[in-house]
Parts: structure tokens; sequence; C-alpha cells
């Protein structure tokens, strides 16, 4: 063990890991010892010219099992060619074979080769010492099922009766002296391909035999993924986690994205080796956290995308506006792309221009495709040396939580968004897999995290709608300007397709409850006030801006009064919901007059008519009958206890009492079971007089709230009159339910 590293290691980077420290400042930190087992001492040389996300995580996990790793070429300019698409990757054998040559008479020391940016340990060095001892040669490739770059060797191959048949490059074990045997070989360019290189040198049988080379048929140490996803599943255990190769029966020790399943990897590696399991939760959450109590805040640059007409846009220019953020640390840039919503926007730069550091709009007058409005959003961060981060967000994501935007900047990533899915639903901004050809495929673990039995951070392959970018990624890794425009992908697929390929990881945290996604579709904007009509489609949204603010509390207080004897009064509606029905109404204009005769009704004839205009008329009877069974069928089973209402009503209208008009109705009854009647503006600012008085019990409801409803039986007990009104203009919404 006293082979002091210093004689090791010299000249390149050494990572020594326990506590992890960051690479930038650990450059020959030469200090800890090599681990021994039965006399062996494992070394691991990786090439890596950048820290990549890829890189890092590799570091992590050979930090978490105290693997002695020594970094060669960091800081190099990589010219082994994309190895992703072809051959190449000569510059690692280069930087190995200089690297082994110091090393060459170590005669008990092991060597472990390997990738790094797409690979992860899953166990540790004593492990990887003793299957190699099994193994029983100087020098073991991973292997694995298919060829490459040359498929005319195959037959070349020693035959196996199992396991993987070829060689890969992307991990190598065996005794110093050996492994250098077989670099010191090495005399082709950077570009030209290792594998190739190694698979030549093995299928020659003479080396084959003297420098007693074998490959790792069955996975015991390296688990090559491509073409062996369907092998591999997780062995969840109580501190760390595993990958199981289940064909083999093995434990693979060296766990690699090879090929095109660096997706697959980033999945994996979600939990292997300590990421996540069941009992810890997340590990690394809290790792690198930015603590913003101690920082000036950054500047964040805001892209706000209105790509389509979306309800509730009021509502998400509110949450912007509350924020927890200072204001004066925020750039708003918005995109709008349709002209319906220039009314929304104008109003909300009108009252809070000021509020924020700056505010630029660029309109559809613009006629900027999607793509080109994300690329120039994205790009005035990315110009702007003083901008920190990039919150892109579309106005279809209600942030509920209104810490989200420090949320996310405390953790630190280039890449990261915050859950937000559909109420009720599995849709939402991430997806955890990708099939074959690029688009969606659900993750095992989809479910889970979209409803939160899985808290934590998650590197995942595709998100839309909310990230933070930092702006640093944005200048270096993403300096390409044009990242949301590629071939014929939607801007967002586009946008993640090449952060993938510049190796940056993106995330999604559920850490905690940041808020939902909107639906958009069906928005039919040809009404006065579009969002009453999203009762359907956003229900909660819709709660939210029309359902009183003291609803809820009938049920828990008995939040309600009873004025007359069986005549119940309870607050429903929000001043909003009001405000809108009444504009509806009177954009639609057609009061019926309150004349007897009356086209609308069955019979043609209306004993005791109202001037007033039907839920119908305006196309909101669907719409009302649902808000009735959600919101006043609960009431009425309260209070009727054993009434179950069937929630039907064909008499649903909005009254119109002026003096000039109409101002009072005389006693009736009314044909329904029981009746609601909604006050929708107030007595003394809109209107004076008015209220409702019921014989049977000389009782009169003399002042009527906004947004509260009675509830009365209709057609026996409950006789009763519209007090005149003597000013003004009051409007009530009346259904007659269960007629
Ligand atoms: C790594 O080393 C530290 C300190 O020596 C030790 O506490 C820890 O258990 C080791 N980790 C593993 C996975 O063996
Ligand atoms: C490889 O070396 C081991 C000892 O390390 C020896 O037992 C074995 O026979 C050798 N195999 C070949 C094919 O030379
Ligand atoms: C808007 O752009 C589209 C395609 O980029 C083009 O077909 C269309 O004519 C443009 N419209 C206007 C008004 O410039
Ligand atoms: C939108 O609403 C208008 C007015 O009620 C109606 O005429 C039209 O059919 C609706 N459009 C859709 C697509 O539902
Ligand atoms: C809801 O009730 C609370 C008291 O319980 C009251 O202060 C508040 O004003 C009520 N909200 C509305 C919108 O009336
Ligand atoms: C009705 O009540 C009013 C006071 O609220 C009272 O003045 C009147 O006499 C009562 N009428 C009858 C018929 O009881
Ligand atoms: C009627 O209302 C208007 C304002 O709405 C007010 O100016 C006027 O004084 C009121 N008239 C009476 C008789 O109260």
């Amino acid at each position: 063990v006293n082979t002091s590293l210093e004689s090791v290691v010299h000249g390149a980077n050494l990572y020594l890991v326990q506590p992890f420290l960051k690479p930038q400042t650990t450059a020959l930190m030469a200090t800890g010892n090599v681990l021994e087992v039965c006399g062996n001492k494992l070394l691991v040389l990786t090439v890596a010219t950048e820290e990549t996300d890829g890189f890092l995580r590799f570091m992590q996990s050979a930090n978490y099992f105290n693997y002695t790793v020594k970094v060669l070429g960091m800081g190099e300019t990589w010219k082994g060619g994309d190895v992703g698409r072809s051959i190449g990757g000569g510059q690692k054998v280069r930087l190995l074979k200089e690297a082994m040559e110091a090393l060459a008479d170590q005669e008990d020391l092991v060597v472990l080769s390997v990738d790094s940016y797409d690979l992860v340990f899953s166990g540790g060095p004593e492990e990887i010492l003793r299957k190699f001892q099994q193994a029983n040669h100087k020098v073991l490739f991973a292997a694995e099922g298919l060829i490459w770059p040359d498929k005319k060797l195959a037959e070349k191959y020693p035959a196996i009766r199992s396991g993987k048949r070829y060689l890969n490059s992307g991990g190598i074990i065996g005794f110093a002296p050996y492994i250098n045997r077989v670099v010191s070989q090495w005399n082709l360019h950077d570009n030209d391909d290792d594998q190739l290189f190694y698979t030549k040198m093995y299928l020659d049988p003479l080396q084959r035999q003297t420098l007693n080379m074998t490959l790792d048929h069955k996975c015991q140490i390296f688990q090559n993924l491509n073409g062996a996803v369907d092998e591999v599943l997780l062995k969840f255990g109580t501190d760390r986690v595993r990958v199981r190769n289940t064909v083999y029966d093995s434990l693979p020790v060296v766990v690699h994205g090879n090929g095109n399943t660096k997706i697959y990897l980033n999945s994996l590696a979600n939990y292997v080796p300590n990421t996540w399991n069941y009992e810890l939760g997340c590990s690394h959450c809290d790792d690198d956290i930015v603590d913003l109590s101690q920082l000036k805040y950054p500047n964040v640059l805001v892209g706000v995308f209105i790509e389509q007409p979306t309800p509730f846009l009021p509502e998400f220019f509110k949450r912007l506006l509350t924020l927890d953020y200072p204001k004066d640390k925020l750039n708003i840039f918005v995109h709008n792309n349709e002209v319906y919503h220039e009314k929304h926007i104008q109003k909300f730069w009108q009252e809070n221009r000021n509020v924020f550091n700056t505010f630029k709009v660029v309109g559809p007058e613009e006629n900027l495709s999607q793509g080109e409005a994300r690329n120039m959003g994205m790009d005035i961060c990315r110009k702007d040396a003083t901008c920190d981060y990039y919150f892109s967000l579309d106005t279809d994501v209600m942030l509920t939580n209104r810490q989200t935007l420090k949320l996310l900047i405390e953790q630190n990533r280039k890449i990261i968004g915050p859950l937000v899915t559909r109420h009720g639903k599995l849709w939402s901004n991430f997806w955890g897999a990708l099939s074959l050809d690029g688009y969606y495929a659900r993750s095992e673990d989809y479910v889970d995290i979209v409803q939160r039995k899985r808290v934590g951070m998650w590197n995942i392959p595709f998100m839309a709608h909310v990230y933070l970018v930092k702006g640093s990624a944005l200048r270096n890794e993403l300096k390409e300007r044009n990242v949301f425009v590629l071939e014929k992908l939607d801007p967002d697929m586009a946008l993640c397709r090449n952060v993938r390929e510049m190796g940056v990881f993106m995330y999604i945290t559920n850490r905690h409850d940041f808020g939902r996604l909107i639906s958009t579709a069906n928005y039919n904007i040809s009404h006065y006030n579009n969002d009453l009509w999203q009762i359907f489609q956003n229900p909660v949204d819709w709660k939210e801006k029309y359902i009183h603010q003291n609803y809820t509390q009938i049920f828990t207080e008995n939040y309600m009064e009873e004025p007359c004897p069986d005549v119940f009064w309870f607050p429903v509606f929000s001043e909003k919901a009001c405000d809108e029905i009444v504009e509806e109404m009177e954009h639609y204009g057609s009061w019926s007059g309150g004349k007897h005769e009356d086209k609308r009704i069955s019979g043609g004839y209306e004993t005791v008519p109202t001037d007033d205009i039907h839920m119908r008329q305006i196309g909101y009877d669907k719409e009302w009958l649902h808000f009735i069974r959600e919101f006043i069928s609960p009431i009425t089973l309260k209070v009727f206890s054993g009434y179950f209402t069937k929630g039907y009503s064909i008499m649903n209208f909005v009254v119109k009492y002026t003096p000039e008009r109409q101002a009072y109705l005389r006693p009736h009854h009314d044909s329904s079971t029981f009746t609601i009647n909604i006050a929708l503006n107030n007595k003394d600012t809109d209107f004076q007089g008015g209220g409702c008085r019921f014989h049977r019990y000389n009782c009169s409801l003399n002042s009527p709230r906004k947004g509260w409803s009675f509830m009365h039986p209709g057609r026996l007990t409950h006789l009763h009159e519209g007090l005149p009104t003597t000013n003004g203009t009051r409007y009530i919404a009346i259904s007659f339910i269960d007629p």
C-alpha cells in the first residue's frame, strides 16, 4: 500500500475523492493511498478533455466508492473525432500510452481504463479486483453483443458457448505492465479508431496468448448497454442501487451507456449507485446548492411565450407578478403570437411596466415562428453577459409556488425544470424516456415521478413549458444560437435534442409542488369572457377564478345564513364571476323585455315574466348545469338533508331590474323543487332597493350581497316577490332546479 501516489501519478490531474472536491480545485491532490486487495492495487485511468456533466457524474460515482482516479487529457483539444457517430477515439489510446510509460514496472498495480462521459460505477474497487482475479487473465476487455467498427472481423473472433462475443474498448482492466504492452503498440493518429486497434490485437492469436487477454463475456465487471437494455434491471438495496444483468445473473460494476444508450444510462444513473433509493430518497439533491441568502440575487431574463390562445392569461401574469423574487432583477421578454391576447398584455403592461427591470413585448405583427421567437428570447440572455439565468415560461404553466424561481436557482444545474402536471392527469412537462424515433416513451418511473411518489431531481431526455437555463451554459455549451430550430422537429424537441447532443444534462425536479399545466385545447375565443367557459377543460383554474374565496367554508365551518325559514344564504361566486357574467349578458344585449309571450320556453307563454337572457342564449347552459352539479348540489345535500338533486334545470337565466324597464316581480311560485338566486352586483353602489320577500313568513331579504346565492324551495311554501329596484341596475342569476 505504501507506493505513495506521487510515484504513480505525476503531471496529470488526479481526482481524489472522499469528500467530493470540485475538480477545478483538486489538481494533484496526491495524498491518499491506492486501495490494495490481495496484494494488488487499483488505479482508474480515464480520458476526459472537458468536465462535462457526464464526467462529473462519473467522478461522483467514483468518489462514492473511493476509487483512485487519474484523469488524462483534461483541457486538451479533443481530436479523436465524433465517436458517437463514427470511428475515432485514438486520442484516448495515445494518452493512455503516455500515462502507462511511468507505470510499466508496477507489477502489483491493476489499471482500469474506462470512458467517463457515459459511464458510472455501480460497485467498488474491492469487488472489481476480486472479479478481475477470478477472471484469471492479465488483461480483460469489456464485451458486447454488437460488433463495431468492422463487421467483417466477426468470424475471426474465438467461438464462445455463451455471453457477449465482441470487444468493447470502453472498459479495460489489467496489470500495469501488460496494459503498457498493449498500448505501447499504438502508433496511429488521434482520430483513428481505438476499438479497432484493440480488436485487431485481441484477434491476433499470438498476441491474445502472450498478453493473456480475454473478454468479460458475461458482464461480471463491465455492462455495455448497447444492445442489452432489455437485459438489465435496477436492484434496490438499502443504501445503494445496482444494475443486475438478468441474462447472466451478474451484478456488473461498470455501467457504460455506449452507442445510443446514453439516455438509458441517464435514467439508470438517476438511481445508481446511490442517487436515489427508497430508504434515503435523493442523496445528491442538496449537493452544490446555491445559497441565495448569501448572494446578490442573480439577474434573470424571463421569456414568456404565448403561442396559442391561452385561458387564464391575466391570472398567469398575476402569478408572474407575485413570484417571490426581487423584481429589479427580472427582465421580461414576452412573445405573443395572438392578436386576441394583446388587450391582456396591454393591460398588464400599463399597470406593471415599472415593476420589472425591463419589459419587452414582441407581438403577432412580427410574424415570428415559435422557434424563432424562442431563439430570440434565449439569445437576449446569451448576448448579455450580465444575464445569469434564462427562465423560459409558457403561459399554460400556472406556477402556484411563489418560490419556484428561487428553488430552481438554488439547485445550481445548467438546465432544470420544475415538474408541472395537468390536474388529475398523468400529463406533465417532461418525458422519462424516448422512443426510437425520438418521441415520447414512458419510463418505468414516470408515473411515480409525476405523482411525487419518488421525489428528487431527475435527469431526463425531454422537457418543455418551463425551465431555467444558466446564462453561462448559453454562452458555452449552448452557444449555438439556433437551438430551437432543427430539421422538422417542434422547437422544444429541437432544444432538447441539441442539449442532449451537447452532453448537457437536463433535470426535472419534483422536490416541491410547483404548479400545474393548463389545457389550451379547444379554447373558444369567440365569447366576450372566454374563461367562463373553461369549467370543463380547466376546472381548478376555473374554480380559483370564479368561485368565492369562502365557498369551502360552507362545509368546513357552516359558513352560511338562514335569513328566513328554509331560505339558505351562502357565498358562491367571486366578484370576477359576477362581473363577467353581467358583461357577457350585456354584450349579448337581447334582453327579453319582460313580456308574457316568450318563444324561448315551451308553451310560449310566461305568467310571471322577467326582463332576462337565458344561459342557453349565450351558449352557456352546459357549463351552467355543470356549475350547479359541482357547486350547488353539495349545498343542497347539506341543507335539505336526504334530498339528492339531479342538478337538472331548464330555466337558467340572468334577470335585469331597473326602474326604467322592469323594477320588480309580483308574488309567485317557481316551477322548481328549489331555486337559486345569485346576486351579481352590489346594493348601494350599483343599485338601490331590490331584495326578495317571502310572504308565508313575512320575511324579506333586503340586502343582497354580490356573489352570494340564496336557495329556497320552489313550488309550495315559498311564495315570494322581487322587491322594486329604485335606482341603478340590479342583476341576478336564477335557476329553477329539478322542475
Ligand atoms: C470511502 O471512504 C470513507 C472514508 O474513508 C468511508 O467512510 C466510506 O465508507 C468509504 N466508502 C465506501 C463506499 O466504501
Ligand atoms: C493467463 O494468466 C493466468 C495467470 O495470471 C494463467 O493461469 C492462465 O493460464 C493464462 N492464460 C493464458 C491463456 O495464457
Ligand atoms: C408569416 O410567416 C409565414 C411563414 O413564415 C408566411 O407564410 C406568411 O405570409 C407571413 N405573414 C405575414 C403577414 O407576413
Ligand atoms: C365557439 O363559440 C361560438 C359561440 O358560442 C360557437 O358558435 C362556436 O361553435 C364555438 N366553436 C367551437 C369550436 O366550439
Ligand atoms: C372570507 O371570510 C373572511 C372571514 O372569514 C373575510 O375576512 C373575507 O373578506 C371573506 N372573503 C370574501 C371574498 O368575502
Ligand atoms: C310583517 O313584518 C313587518 C315588520 O317586519 C310588520 O311591520 C308587519 O306587520 C308584518 N306583517 C304581517 C302580516 O305580519
Ligand atoms: C341613483 O344613482 C345615481 C348613481 O348611480 C346617483 O347619482 C343618484 O343620486 C341616485 N338617485 C337616487 C334617487 O338615489
